[in-house]
């Protein structure tokens, strides 16, 4: 049997960061939380919780000491409360999902209304939204929702850093009929479509496709949603012991991807696991 691993398989550059970064601060401190699970890996987290780091969903949850921000940022109020209570801050918020926030601050401070393309409820865009201190902001999950931006003289246009750029560009185009100044920064990170475009072409050379991740992962879900569309023999597994035998009957290659908060370890544990099956 053969197994065609994507190259763009696991950890991204923000998440690899993030990552490297929590274990760095759980080594150098006697405990230490997070606010919120540093990536959508509940093995990893578990791996960190070992090493002292604990999870929090509130900054009033934190007793005291240092707090890891993760890569989707947090809001400009949580960060407000963190410095107000003095605690140490290991910031590893995305570089790209930083960006995307000042650009939201700076388009709000500039008088633009600022029309965010992205998922409502996502703490990224949570996050983002947070930076354009006026308050006169749009989410726009869907290209349609666009048609209800109500008229206005300037728009300033951003992303998710996650969001599709045919989506941005649909969303962009209804926007400048809906003002007279269109100011737009594409703050979309590539790593994602980078990471799609590669699932596609595995999922038309294979004959079964696995892609590894949290199953409370978004862009893990996504993507095994995109590979299912071309090959409907995929299957989400999050670890190697999920794989089963009956799956790869007259199956001849194998097409392996993950998402981009699945820890390397992971991977190769579903390699060795399908070379098992495969003798
Ligand atoms: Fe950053 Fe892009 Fe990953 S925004 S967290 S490198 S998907």
């Amino acid at each position: 049997m053969n197994i065609l691993l994507a190259r763009s398989a696991g950890f991204c550059f923000g998440v690899k960061r993030a990552t490297r970064m929590a274990f760095e601060a759980a080594e150098s401190h006697d405990g230490i939380c997070s606010l919120g699970p540093i990536i959508h890996s509940p093995q990893l987290v578990k791996k960190l919780e070992e090493k002292g780091v604990v999870v929090v969903d509130r900054v009033n949850e934190i007793p005291e000491g240092a707090v890891i921000i993760r890569s989707h940022g947090v809001t400009s109020g949580e960060l407000k409360e963190i410095n107000d209570r003095h605690l140490e801050v290991v910031d590893a918020t995305c570089p790209f999902v930083k960006s995307a926030q000042d650009h939201a601050a700076l388009l709000s401070r500039e008088g633009y209304a600022v029309v965010l393309v992205g998922e409502r409820e996502h703490p990224e865009v949570q996050g983002i939204l947070s930076y354009a201190e006026s308050g006169d902001v749009f989410v726009v999950g869907a290209a349609a929702e666009a048609e209800a931006i109500s008229r206005r003289k300037r728009l300033g246009l951003i992303a998710q850093t996650t969001q599709s750029f045919e989506t941005f560009r649909q969303v962009a185009a209804i926007c400048l009929d809906k003002c007279q100044e269109l100011r737009i920064f594409n703050t979309i990170c590539d790593a994602t479509s980078v990471r799609q475009d590669e699932a596609q072409e595995i999922a038309h050379r294979s004959d079964l496709v696995l892609v590894i991740g949290g199953f409370n992962s978004a862009n893990t879900s996504r993507l095994a949603q995109i590979c299912a569309d071309i090959q409907p023999r995929t299957q989400h597994i999050e670890t190697a012991e999920q794989l089963r035998k009956e799956w790869f009957e007259g199956v001849e290659t194998v097409g392996i991807t993950a998402g981009a908060s699945t820890p390397r370890w992971l991977i190769d544990e579903v390699i060795l696991g399908v070379q098992k099956i495969s003798n």
